[in-house]
This record gives structure tokens, C-alpha cells and sequence, in this order.
């Protein structure tokens, strides 16, 4: 009896939901005939009307139903951003930058209620997708201070951007793991290592490689990989932190003699940051550390599916490239293919015996 009520609540709380969608819409304000600015006003306007509207529906919900509120929550926000987007096109950069300021001022207060939309306008770490930020998507909950921030958490780690992060990490794990069946001693190398969850779940899954290399410019993600790792780590397996940034390796690349005969060298969340010449250096630098028959495998974003939010509302920029774009950047004299996991493109670069 009690259910069918909150059941008949929740439906008609779905239904006054929708009433207030329609609000959003970049026809209406079209049909008004409004000044751009005005357009853009209107939609920003009445997407906090939504997030008001949520805010209240969602103090009836319980946790367990939040799944079912998620889809007119990801529909809403992914149409509102699509019309921001069409009316902010090709802006002069001041114009640009005053309808960022806006679209903060009016909406970065109910992002931050979120966990990870927190942590990617706050940036605490002070740059972009760092390892814990990588910990939140790979957690896929709903975590925030409030049940809308919960809301506009999910989101995030429910983008496509997200689930091709957490398909990379599972690429990665069945790549090291045939690796690892195939041949003894096998030494593998993480660019860019961040939390290392891919070898944590290696090693869960009693796969061992003999070395595992981590690379990464942020201390504290070696720390937090290494002292998750390490516990369950087999003592004949060795595990290497090293806290380098990949500008001084491939500036002093002599000085680094212990990276050299490597089986695998594997990056993601790394080339999506760096410039086309950067790029071309690093991979060549990395191409020659490898062992006879080895492979490295780096990947970028071809597309960045949440990215006018991650720009708009936290300056997170991504430099997306297709498979070919990656592919011409790739060191000559080597073995190259490509493929793609969702969103991202991956290069692989073959050193063949
Ligand atoms: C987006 S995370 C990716 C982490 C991990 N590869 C993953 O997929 O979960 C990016 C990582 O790159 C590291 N990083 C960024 N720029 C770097 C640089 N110039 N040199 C070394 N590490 C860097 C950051 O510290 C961060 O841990």
C-alpha cells in the first residue's frame, strides 16, 4: 500500500518534471525571436529552473531509485549543453569568455555539489584529471554532498568519455594478462601512471608480470597506486615508481638508463594534453626503450563526448585527435596500426625482431 503510493507520487513528479524540460529548449527561445545573448540567457535561466525543479522532486527519492532518475537527467543536461553549444560557436574570445562567466556564475555552485564536477572545476591538484579524479570515474557511484549534486556526479562518470576510460583499464588488463601468458619475464611500463588501477587489478587477478614500471609527474598518484599495489604485490615481482615528468625524459633521455628493454609501454590520459611535436618526441623516445618484439600502445580522445562542460565549466580542454591524426605522429621505421576503444584511438608501435 505504502509503495503504490510513493509510486503514484514519484509518476506524478515525472510528469511535472517534464513540463518544465520543455523549458530548456532552444526552439522556444528561437520562436521569441531573442537576441543571442538573450537566447543564451534564457536557456541558462531555465536549466536552473530544472535543477530547482530536481531538487525538489529528487527529496522523495530514495537511493536505490536514483538509477531511474538518472536517464531525464543525462537526456536534459546533454540538450541543454548541445543548444549552449550551437549559440556559442565560433565566438570572438572576450564573447566567449563573458558567456563562460555567465554560465559559472549562474551554474558552477550546483556542479560543485558533485563529487568529481567538484573536483574537475576546483582542481585541487591543481591540473586537470588527476588521479583521484580518475579514481571517481572508475568508481562509477553516485557521490556528492547533495542528492542533485549526486545527480550531476553521475552524470560525469556515466558519459561515454567515462565508460571508455573504464573499457581502456579492462583493454589494458586482457592485454598485459596475454602478455603475461605468452612469455616469461615479462617487463611492462605505465606513461602517465595516475592511480594505476589497471595493475592493481592485474595483480588481484594473480596475473605478474616480472617489472612494472610507473611513470607520473604527481607524487602522491605513485603514492597511492604503490601502497595499494604493494600489500598484495608477490615478492618476486618488482614494482617501480618513478616520479618523472615526460618533458625532462625526453629532454635528458640518457639520464634514465634504467628504462630500457621494456616488453609493453602502454599511456592513456596523457596524449590528449600534449602537442603534435610532443607527441612525435615522446613516442620516438619511448619507441627506443623497448625490447626486440616489444609494443607500446598509447591512446588519445577522437571525440570528447562531455567536453563543452568539461570547457565551459571547468577549463578542462582536451586536444582530441582521429586514429590517422595520431598515427602520422607516430616514429618512422616502425610496425604502426590502430585502433579505437569508444572514444578514444590508440596507436600501436611495433618494434619487430
Ligand atoms: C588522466 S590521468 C590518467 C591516469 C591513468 N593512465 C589512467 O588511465 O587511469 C593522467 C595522469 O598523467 C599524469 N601526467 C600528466 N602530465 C604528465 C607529465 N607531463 N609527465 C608525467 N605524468 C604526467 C598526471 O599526474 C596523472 O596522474
Amino acid at each position: 500500500m505504502g509503495n503504490k503510493k510513493s509510486e503514484t507520487v514519484t509518476k506524478k513528479q515525472e510528469l511535472t518534471t517534464q513540463k518544465v524540460i520543455l523549458n530548456p529548449d532552444l526552439k522556444i527561445a528561437q520562436k521569441k525571436k531573442l537576441s543571442t545573448k538573450s537566447t543564451y540567457h534564457f536557456l541558462l535561466e531555465s536549466f536552473v529552473m530544472q535543477l530547482e525543479k530536481w531538487e525538489k522532486d529528487l527529496t522523495h527519492i530514495k537511493s536505490k531509485d536514483y538509477d531511474r532518475f538518472m536517464p531525464e537527467v543525462t537526456e536534459v543536461i546533454e540538450k541543454f549543453h548541445k543548444d549552449c553549444k550551437k549559440i556559442t560557436n565560433n565566438l570572438s574570445d572576450s564573447l566567449a569568455n563573458y558567456y563562460k562567466l555567465s554560465y559559472r556564475n549562474l551554474l558552477n555552485d550546483y556542479w560543485k555539489q558533485g563529487k568529481v564536477t567538484k573536483r574537475v572545476i576546483e582542481k585541487p591538484n591543481g591540473y586537470d584529471g588527476d588521479y583521484l579524479t580518475m579514481e571517481l570515474m572508475y568508481a562509477d557511484k553516485y557521490e556528492g554532498t547533495t542528492k542533485l549534486g549526486k545527480m550531476l556526479h553521475k552524470y560525469v562518470v556515466n558519459d561515454r568519455s567515462s565508460i571508455s576510460v573504464r573499457m581502456r583499464r579492462e583493454y589494458f588488463v586482457n592485454k598485459i594478462k596475454g602478455l603475461v601468458d605468452k612469455k616469461n619475464n615479462v617487463t611492462i611500463m605505465s606513461v602517465a601512471s595516475g592511480p594505476a588501477t589497471e595493475i592493481y587489478e592485474l595483480i588481484r587477478r594473480e596475473i605478474y608480470p616480472k617489472k612494472i614500471i610507473l611513470i607520473d609527474m604527481d607524487k602522491n598518484a605513485l603514492k597511492f597506486a604503490t601502497s595499494r599495489i604493494k600489500p598484495i604485490l608477490p615478492k618476486f615481482v618488482e614494482l617501480i615508481p618513478l616520479n618523472i615528468n615526460i618533458y625532462s625524459f625526453v629532454r635528458f633521455r640518457n639520464k634514465f638508463t634504467s628504462i630500457k628493454d621494456i616488453d609493453y609501454i602502454y599511456s592513456a590520459g596523457l596524449f590528449d594534453y600534449l602537442s603534435d611535436i610532443m607527441v612525435r618526441r615522446l613516442t620516438s623516445v619511448l619507441a627506443k626503450s623497448l625490447n626486440n618484439g616489444g609494443e607500446i600502445e598509447v591512446g588519445c580522445f577522437s571525440e570528447f563526448p562531455i567536453g563543452f562542460f568539461a570547457d565551459i565549466a571547468a577549463d578542462w580542454n582536451l586536444i582530441t585527435r582521429s586514429v590517422d591524426e595520431l598515427k602520422e605522429l607516430g616514429p618512422k621505421g616502425y610496425e604502426m596500426s590502430t585502433f579505437n576503444i569508444k572514444d578514444q584511438g590508440f596507436l600501436s608501435i611495433k618494434n619487430s625482431i
